[in-house]
């Protein structure tokens, strides 16, 4: 089984990539919504988060973990892998195709305040750096506004694209898994010039590398199931506004009252 987890219904979109390639392989989706967004969290708390979460996914069978979260991975990957025995996957903005694509050599990044303050996420710039030129803009609150689905969305959305588009990026690098779920609208506001770059294909092609191996547990189960820290209403009315989570509209989230996820 694949235990797969972000803040909130932002995952999901990468779920459904994973979905795709390993059809017939059991996953376990936990929400963190009871402590979403991540974007706000404390490095110490983002950590501790992710570890309580992983060893939870890891006692219910999972042997591989996706951290479906670009701060989390920014913030707590490296700590995680001491923490569990299992492999761990991550996701990074995918700045290498952005680089490779751009014509104006000039690219933009969406992230949380998070992680483009992380040093995971200044490390993976340097490696890209001179040859192409990198503006990073720390959306806040839209991760949230999307899990809520915001009036001012779009409003939003103009707000952290446009400096972006004025400096002249030619590629807009998704650097959240929330983002992907709004990629359409983003694509229209930006622009027929500017390409979005989403890389959930290429991680869940990495989940499927690794998975294979890691075969257990009886045969035949290819369930899905959804969780949520939070509000199992909340959550579910999130997964229905968006089109493309909508094979997954027919699975009812369980609220996780665990007393090893109370707050801590
Ligand atoms: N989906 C998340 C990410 O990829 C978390 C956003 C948030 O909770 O602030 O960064």
């Amino acid at each position: 089984m694949i235990g797969v987890f972000d803040s909130g219904i932002g995952g999901l979109a990468l779920l459904s990539h994973i979905r795709a390639q390993l059809p017939d392989t059991p996953i376990l989706y936990l929400a963190d919504q009871a402590y979403a967004p991540y974007g706000d969290l404390t490095h110490d708390r983002v950590v501790e988060r992710s570890r309580v979460i992983s060893q939870w996914l890891q006692a219910q069978g999972c042997t591989l973990v996706v951290v479906a979260c670009n701060t989390a991975t920014a913030l707590a990957i490296e700590a995680l892998r001491t923490f569990c025995a299992i492999p761990i996957v991550g996701v990074e903005p995918g700045i290498k195709p952005a680089a490779l694509q751009s014509l104006s050599q000039r690219i933009g990044i969406l992230a949380t305040e998070n992680t483009v303050a992380s040093t995971r996420y200044l490390l993976l710039l340097e490696r890209f750096l001179p040859d192409v030129e990198i503006l990073s803009q720390g959306c806040a609150g839209l991760a949230d506004a999307i899990e809520q689905q915001s009036e001012d969305l779009d409003q939003r959305l103009l707000r952290y694209c446009q400096p972006l588009i004025d400096w002249g990026v030619d590629q807009i690098v998704l650097g959240c898994t929330h983002y992907p779920l709004v990629k359409e609208r983003i694509a229209l506001l930006v622009g027929p010039q500017v390409t979005i770059v989403d890389t959930s294909g290429a991680i869940a092609l990495e989940v499927k590398r690794r998975y294979p191996q890691l075969l257990t547990g009886p045969h035949g189960d290819t369930s899905i199931a959804l969780y949520t820290t939070g509000s199992a209403v909340r959550f579910d009315s999130s997964v229905r506004a968006y089109p493309r989570l909508a094979w997954l509209q027919d699975l009812a989230s369980t609220e996780l009252t665990l007393p090893a996820l109370a707050k801590l």
